[in-house]
C-alpha cells in the first residue's frame, strides 16, 4: 500500500505524529508537505495529493489541516476522490467499510495525537465491505462522471 501524506501550516506537528507512525508500521508514503510554519493555503498542498490518488500512483491519502474541513472539501474536487473528515475511530472503521474513502482529513486544533494515530491505523487496517455499499457508491460515481 502506498500511502501520500500532506497538510496545510495548521496540520505540520499531527503530520510528522502521522509519518513516524507510517515509518514504525513500515508503510511506503510520501510526504509532499508544506515544510513551513508560515501560512499556506491548504488546496495547493491537498489537491495535488488528491490527484496523485485519483490517478492510482498513491492508494491512499492523509490530509491534515487546521480542522480538517478545508481539506476534505479540497479533496473531494477532484474526481474519483472520496475524501473523509474523521475524528473518530468509529467513523475511521465505518468510512472504509460504508464508503470505501481513499482519503482522511482530520483537524490538528480538533484532536490529539494519540486519538490521530488510533484513526489512521483503524482507517487502513479496514476492509470495503461492498456490496449494497458499492451501489451507493456507484451511484455517487455516476453523478460525478455526468
Ligand atoms: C488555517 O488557518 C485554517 O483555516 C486551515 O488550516 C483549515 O482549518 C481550513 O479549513
Amino acid at each position: 500500500m502506498r500511502v501520500v501524506l500532506a497538510s496545510d501550516h495548521g496540520g505540520v506537528s499531527l503530520r510528522k505524529e502521522i509519518a513516524a507512525l507510517l515509518e514504525e508500521m513500515q508503510i511506503d508514503y510520501k510526504d509532499i508537505g508544506c515544510d513551513c510554519e508560515d501560512s499556506v493555503d491548504y488546496p495547493d498542498y491537498g489537491i495535488p495529493a488528491a490527484e496523485l490518488v485519483a490517478s492510482g500512483e498513491y492508494d491512499k491519502g492523509i490530509l491534515i489541516c487546521g480542522t480538517g474541513i478545508g481539506m476534505s472539501i479540497a479533496a473531494n474536487k477532484v474526481k474519483g476522490i472520496r475524501a473523509a473528515l474523521v475524528h473518530d475511530v468509529f467513523s475511521a472503521k465505518a468510512t472504509r467499510e460504508h464508503n470505501d474513502s481513499n482519503m482522511i482529513t482530520m483537524g490538528e486544533r480538533v484532536i490529539g495525537p494519540g486519538l490521530a494515530i488510533e484513526i489512521v491505523k483503524t482507517w487502513l487496517g479496514t476492509d470495503f465491505q461492498g456490496g449494497r455499499h458499492a451501489n451507493r457508491i456507484g451511484k455517487v460515481t455516476e453523478y460525478e462522471n455526468k
